[in-house]
């Protein structure tokens, strides 16, 4: 045997080449609220419900119970109407997999749909539509968006949709430029042509309740058939814990699975996972008491007048970058201008080279490569910083 002690000096050992978890620094892939004692209770609450199994919620109540509350909460949040259902998946790709899943296995479904499912996709949509579009069998139809908002094109979308169509999506805000689509225009499309709309909101369904000024995008439009939104992003609770919310529960009831004919017990999933560890969720459960309602209020505004103060700034300093279009939300996409005589690879690397992870995005569809900046709380002190980095 190994002492535990030399396992963890191995174990941080480990870590050095990764980028910080926290501080800040790393704007994309984590999510930092900057308050200790909010990560702290979400890592003990992991630890201490590692071992358990959801697997069976009759042998582990409770992982039911929080499954229960958190998605009570979600639908408070989503302005989701009485008789909605929710399950909590291990992240947003799961959820929207299952999404796609449960539109493609709708029981309404006709011979056209059942034969050749597709579903109708801005080109701005997260790359977990093209990899549920693979696992699922759902042909994508991908349909540019509007060039200079980089939001979705309702008429162009309409135009798209046949009689194979099974599901329109749109985001809220989409991961590459931070904008939101225009939900209610894609809900009529939907609602004419009677086929589920899924609103990605798996980045901006715990920062959005909580602005001032954002546009309808949740349940309160009546074509949203079901909403993602992932806790292990701006819900700021360790990794693994997203939750699918459906307008109601005889539309999410295609997305559970379930298998007596064999020898052993009977398999009854509501997710991909079967075995499946209630240490995330147990953590989520924690940390979304531990912010409540007003924490997660300051959290997103925090993180949001930061965005918009970095966005104005990087407009305005003249350090030959320029935002690709305002953000909605708290994620920014940043490019160089004409005559910046760099490119944002250079400035990506040399960012590294600094401690910041700022994320290249490449040139796609005729828009220019970017810089991809989602903004937490952590952040925002930093703001100041990060402009004397992109100066040097
Ligand atoms: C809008 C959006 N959808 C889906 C995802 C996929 O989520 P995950 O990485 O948790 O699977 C992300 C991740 O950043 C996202 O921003």
């Amino acid at each position: 045997m190994t002492r535990a002690d030399d396992i963890l000096t191995a174990l941080e050992a480990l870590r050095a080449n990764d980028v910080a978890t926290h501080g800040g620094r790393t704007l994309s892939y984590v999510y930092d609220s900057g308050l200790a004692d909010a990560d702290e209770i979400g890592r003990r609450a992991l630890a201490s419900f590692a071992g358990t199994n959801g697997l069976d919620p009759t042998a582990f109540p409770s992982l039911l119970a929080m499954e229960n509350d958190l998605v009570r909460l979600a639908g408070h949040l989503l302005r989701a109407p009485d008789g909605f259902a929710g399950t909590v998946t291990s992240g947003g790709t799961e959820s929207i997999m299952l999404a796609v899943l449960a539109a493609r296995d709708d029981p309404k479904n006709s011979a056209a749909q059942r034969d050749s499912p597709s579903m109708v996709l801005p080109t701005t949509v997260h790359a977990a539509f093209h990899k549920a579009a693979h696992y699922v069998g759902v042909r994508p139809v991908f349909v540019n968006v509007d060039p200079v908002t980089f939001r979705a094109d309702p008429a162009a979308m309409a135009a798209a949709v046949d009689g194979t169509t099974v599901l329109l999506v749109g985001s809220a805000p989409s991961y590459a430029h931070g904008v939101i689509d225009p939900i209610t225009a894609l809900a009529d499309v939907a609602g004419e042509h009677g086929i589920r709309l899924h609103v990605d909101a798996c980045i901006g369904g715990w920062v959005l309740p909580f602005l001032d000024g954002a546009p309808p995008w949740s349940f309160e439009i009546e074509g949203v058939s079901s909403i993602s939104v992932d806790l292990h992003k701006y819900g700021y609770t360790p990794k693994g814990v997203s939750i699918l919310l459906h307008r109601n529960a005889s539309l999410r009831k295609s997305h559970f699975f379930a298998a007596a004919d064999w020898p052993g017990y009977t398999m009854l999933n509501t997710t991909m996972q079967s075995t499946k560890s209630g240490g995330p969720l147990a953590a989520a459960w924690a940390v979304v008491r531990y912010l409540g309602l007003d924490g997660y209020r300051e959290l997103a505004q925090v993180a949001r007048e930061a965005t918009v103060g970095l966005a104005e700034q990087i407009a305005e300093r003249g350090l030959g970058l320029r935002p690709l279009v305002a953000p909605d939300s708290t994620l920014l996409a940043v490019t160089t201008t004409q005559d910046a005589g760099y490119d944002v690879f250079t400035l990506a690397d040399e960012a590294s080279s600094r401690g910041w992870l700022l994320s290249p995005q490449l040139p796609f569809r005729g828009g220019p490569p970017s810089l991809h900046l989602s903004l937490c709380a952590a952040t925002a002190p930093r703001v100041e910083e990060l402009l004397e980095v992109l100066a040097e």
